[in-house]
């Protein structure tokens, strides 16, 4: 039972959870994995020697999806396209605040089509605000709307260039952050936005995938963030998904999913094991559609 004294309360307040997180309900855009292989390598989980099932991949993307479903929340889906196998990561192909919408321009050429086959689905959805960028940015990959700030990570993929331009284009504030771990190439692969209420913007990340003076930063505008380990990091825990009161997790984060009980949050788990053979995980499939 709680020990609800006042001594007891105070003590703990500055980390007390509330009882109950809300969740908001969200619009998801997804693609299935119908043409998923490794047939190339641009990320150290790629290794196209290995045997991968595409079979598989999208057992684990439709149970995905269906999560997705069951917590309430609305998921759109576009046409995978023969050819582009990484097209499942849908969060690298658009970044969608307030229903404005900046698209993506991949580093590596073998996912550079990607980015008009999603300008043609937001063409053809209703958005009129579509700007492609012209310095790399791989969307959500890189970018995390915090509800009040964008978090942008470059040293891998995205271009220190493009986090002005995504400032300028989306009209929100862009905060840089400097990832140095191959790993974790993305900023989706080592940060994680928990709660995006503007007034509250509660992260989880994994320092060491950070420089020291992104480190600061993050401790600067998150001091009640929830710190990652290297094992939290190691089976892409940190490629979560959150609503407000659900965390969409991979099914090894389970140490990970228990820090984050303890701050009021309800982890679920899904087994991404075929698709993190490409170095992608639940958020890498999800690109959110904001507004
Ligand atoms: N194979 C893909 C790549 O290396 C994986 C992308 C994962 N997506 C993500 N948001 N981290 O580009």
């Amino acid at each position: 039972a709680l020990d609800v004294s006042p001594a007891a309360s105070v003590e703990t307040s500055a980390i007390a959870a509330p009882a109950v997180r809300t969740p908001t309900r969200r619009r998801y855009l997804m693609c299935p994995p119908r043409y998923f292989t490794v047939e190339y390598s641009i990320n150290p989980w790629m290794d196209p020697s290995q045997p991968v099932s595409a079979d598989r991949a999208l057992e684990q993307w439709t149970a995905l999806k269906t999560t997705y479903e069951s917590l309430g929340h609305q998921v759109e889906v576009i046409e995978p396209a023969p050819g582009l196998p990484d097209m499942v990561f849908a969060a690298n192909s658009g970044t969608v605040v307030d229903g404005r919408v900046l698209g993506a321009r991949f580093r590596a050429e073998q996912r550079a089509d990607e980015a008009e086959h999603f300008r043609q689905w937001f063409l053809a959805h209703g958005y009129r605000d579509v700007v492609m960028p012209t310095r790399i940015n791989e969307a959500e990959g890189d970018f995390a709307w915090t509800g009040r700030l964008l978090l942008a990570g470059t040293g891998f993929r995205t271009d220190a260039g493009a986090h002005a331009e995504a400032q300028e284009v989306l009209g929100v504030p862009v905060v840089s952050l400097q990832l140095v771990d191959p790993r974790y190439y993305h900023l989706d692969t080592a940060l994680a936005v928990l709660d995006d209420r503007p007034e509250q913007g509660l992260v989880v990340y994994y320092p060491e995938a950070f420089s020291t003076g992104s480190q600061q930063v993050l401790r600067w505008l998150f001091p009640d963030a929830v710190l990652a380990t290297a094992e939290d990091a190691a089976c892409l825990g940190l490629n979560g998904v959150s609503d407000g009161r659900n965390v969409i997790l991979p099914t090894e984060a389970t140490a990970l999913g228990e820090r984050l009980a303890l701050r009021g949050f309800q982890p679920v788990y899904v087994d991404i094991s075929e698709l993190r053979k490409s170095g992608g995980g639940p958020k890498c499939c999800t690109m959110e559609l904001r507004g």
